[in-house]
């Protein structure tokens, strides 16, 4: 596969500047091997599983490098537990989701997963990042919420450390902690995300960011735009919703199955929603019965995160294990558009980096 040089890329010892998100095992891998780097996203994995995941990456990549994503919002709860929470949830919002299960038809829950069994706290994350501190992984990227503390940990561990961030002013209390990397993530993206899109958002953080390496993130699908994102000074790409319709996500761990496959293609451009329903945070998804109950006039305002997690965690579970069909949902950006065939990640690779290069040959062309 042709390279795309960038200072970045060159850093971290990829031959395309991209780097992939997933919650797959095998996509984060699969990445890595293609040339990119994979991202492991750790938000759903307890401490205890955290070094499992890893030694799972680096037996399928040998030396080569990857990174993991972990989130540390702020203003989680310490003292609380998930009984002690579901037991003091409003009741209008129980009545509520009580009646979603109703009019769906949604049988009980039986698979235990990270929506119904656990709450984030502080302490989750702190065990979380002490995992990774004693792994091997080479880069660290935190999704929400970071501490000075915990990238300074990292650093002195030797881990290229960076952030997610969807505005300037995220980038204003994150300029002084000593990252070495940021990514600027429009709205566009699949997840949690904010309102200011990638086009206008990444040249601003560019100018901001000076030195700082900025990697773009946020509806980008096609090669075309990682040239775009090269034109305005970024310096690579952080793709998410590109891998979900992979053939190495349809197994493994949070295996996306043939139902939901079929419903991203036929998801288009237009077609996702912003939802606070699933996590208390806005986060973009497919839309469907889901974002539309939420959106409802008649619905309840959402809980802040975690206590959202907490109401709705087993009708979450419960709506996967079944597949219940006008409820199942996955989070994905615009960019779900370009995903029309189930492809492996080495295939939309090639065809990322070929389409990229393309786009740059193509913008050279107007300078004499
Ligand atoms: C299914 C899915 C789950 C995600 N989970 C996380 C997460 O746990 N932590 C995080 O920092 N970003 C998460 N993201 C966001 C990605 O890191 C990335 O910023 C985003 O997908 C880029 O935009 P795109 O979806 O348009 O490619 C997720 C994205 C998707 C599609």
């Amino acid at each position: 596969m042709a390279k795309i040089k960038t200072k970045f890329a060159e850093r971290l010892n990829i031959d395309v500047p991209i780097l992939g998100f997933s919650h797959s095992v095998d996509v984060t891998a699969a990445i890595t091997k293609a040339g990119g780097m994979g991202v492991y996203g750790i938000a759903h994995d307890p401490p205890d599983k955290v070094p499992g995941k890893i030694a799972a990456v680096r037996k399928q990549i040998g030396d080569r490098p990857f990174a993991i994503d972990i989130m540390m919002p702020k203003g989680m709860p310490e003292s609380e537990t998930l009984k002690s929470v579901q037991a003091n949830l409003p009741a209008d919002h129980v009545k509520f989701v009580e009646s979603l299960i109703e009019k769906y038809q949604v049988p009980v829950a039986t698979n235990k997963t990270f929506f119904n069994s656990v709450l984030r706290t502080p302490s989750y994350f702190e065990g979380q990042l002490q995992a990774l501190l004693d792994s091997d992984v080479d880069l660290v990227a935190f999704g929400i919420g970071l501490t000075a503390d915990a990238v300074a940990r990292l650093k002195a561990k030797g881990k290229v450390v960076g952030a997610l961030i969807g505005n300037p002013r995220h980038f204003a209390s994150y300029k002084d902690v000593g990252l070495d990397f940021i990514v600027a993530q429009g709205s566009e993206a699949g997840a949690h995300t904010g309102s200011i899109g990638t086009m206008v958002l990444v040249p601003e953080i560019v100018q901001l960011a000076g030195d700082l390496p900025v990697l773009a993130a946020g509806g980008i699908g096609h090669g075309s735009q990682i040239a775009a994102a090269l034109a305005m000074g970024a310096q690579g790409v952080w793709l998410g919703t590109t891998w979900l319709s992979t053939e190495e996500h349809a197994s493994g761990d949070h295996a996306i199955g043939d139902k939901l496959r079929e419903k991203l293609f036929a998801t288009g451009s237009g077609d996702t929603a912003i939802t606070h329903g699933s996590s208390g945070k806005p986060q973009r998804q497919i839309r469907s019965a889901w974002t539309e109950e939420w959106a409802a006039p008649t619905a309840p305002r959402a809980l802040p995160m975690p206590y959202q997690h907490a109401l709705v965690g087993d009708l979450l579970t419960a709506i996967d294990e079944h597949e219940v069909d006008a409820m199942l949902h996955s989070p994905a950006g615009q960019s779900i558009a370009w995903s029309r065939t189930k492809r492996s990640v080495a295939e939309v690779m090639e065809e990322l980096s070929r389409d990229a290069l393309a786009g740059l040959s193509r913008a050279g062309q107007y300078s004499d």
